[in-house]
């Protein structure tokens, strides 16, 4: 993609403030990302601060593509090569083993990393960049506070950072919801977080028998992607029963479902869901942190049908109700 002008020189500069250890905000195709150098430690502990992250959540290192792994990681299993190669550029992080000197901060010294090659043509273009200049790899957690809901616009990042920090524009993510994370340590590929590539094209390749049962991944919480208000989920029978005992007074709240939800109370703040699973993922985050915007207390969900391709939605909205 040849990028404009005005993206070119915002490009440069940020390669020039990651050069000097600062942070940059990341458009990728999931949601947008708070980056520094992942080879400088000092930057990446700014990241952990920014976000008041724990330091032994490690971040995931972003770099250009597949030939940059080996920088960061050792004894690369074939099957990892085979998944690079089919889904890289994209939404997929691969757990690997760790070049033991390499990147001890943003691996929060465990002995893998994780590494991800994002498609988005912004991130793309600032990690070739950043690769002719020395940085081998971008260290980029999710541009939000430790626990909130992930940016998938720049202004949701300054919203999160203020305005001194420089964001890239990407516009819109048109993923919406995090990489699909998968361990490659352990022989065979096991999803640890699932997301836009489905849980069985990884896990029922013809190269590997499915493992399990699943390892933790560390800085994986039940409780996360929480907006202000508390969300509960619930089958469309349910929430229209509560609806109705509520009546005309029921308080400022939103209500976010698929079917068809009737109420006559005037706080209610009504969105419906769109039927299929990608185009709910895309709009996610975004809606959580709409609803926050209207002032509501509390945000009622229907929960997603028992589907393999709403799993990726129906973990993010477990998450955000725990966090309740
Ligand atoms: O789509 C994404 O993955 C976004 C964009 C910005 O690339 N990034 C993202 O980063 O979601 P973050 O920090 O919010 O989530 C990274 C998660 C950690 O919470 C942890 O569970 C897992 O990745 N992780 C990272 N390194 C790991 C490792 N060495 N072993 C196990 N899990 C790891
Ligand atoms: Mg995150």
């Amino acid at each position: 993609m040849i990028l404009d002008g005005k993206v070119q020189a915002h490009l440069s500069q940020a390669v020039h403030a990651l050069a000097r250890g600062e942070l940059v905000g990341l458009p990728t195709e999931t949601v947008y990302g708070l980056a520094a150098d992942a080879c400088n430690d000092d930057a990446a502990r700014k990241i952990y601060s920014a976000k008041g992250r724990p330091a032994d959540h490690p971040l995931i290192v972003h770099i250009a593509d597949a030939s940059q792994a080996s920088h960061f990681a050792r004894d690369i299993p074939d099957f990892a090569q085979a998944l690079m190669a089919r889904y890289w550029p994209g939404p997929l992080t691969l757990i690997l083993h760790r070049q033991p000197a390499v990147a001890p901060v943003p691996s929060a010294a465990q002995d893998t990393i994780g590494l991800r090659s994002p498609s988005h043509p912004v991130a793309h273009a600032l990690l070739q960049a950043c690769a002719a200049q020395g940085i081998h790899g971008l260290a980029a957690p999710s541009a939000n506070r430790f626990g909130r809901v992930s940016p998938t616009c720049a202004r949701h990042v300054a919203d999160e950072f203020g305005p001194d920090l420089l964001v890239l524009d990407g516009g819109d993510c048109p993923v919406g919801i995090e990489s699909t994370i998968v361990d490659c340590t352990r022989g065979a590929p096991v999803v640890l977080r699932p997301g836009d590539i489905p849980r069985s094209d990884i896990e029922t390749g013809s190269h590997w028998q499915p493992l399990g049962p699943e390892p933790s991944a560390p800085g994986t919480l039940k409780a996360h992607y929480a907006p202000h208000a508390k969300v509960r989920l619930m089958d469309a029978k349910s929430l229209q029963t509560a609806l109705d005992v509520l009546g005309d007074d029921a308080p400022a709240m939103g209500v976010y479902a698929r079917s068809r939800i009737h109420s006559s109370a005037k706080k209610l703040v009504l969105r419906s869901m769109p039927d299929d699973p990608r185009d709910v993922a895309r709009e996610l985050f975004a809606c959580l942190r709409w609803f926050d915007k209207r002032g509501v207390r509390l945000i009622w969900i229907e929960t997603p049908p028992d589907d393999a391709s709403w799993e990726a939605v129906h973990d993010r909205l477990q998450r955000a109700a725990a966090s309740a």
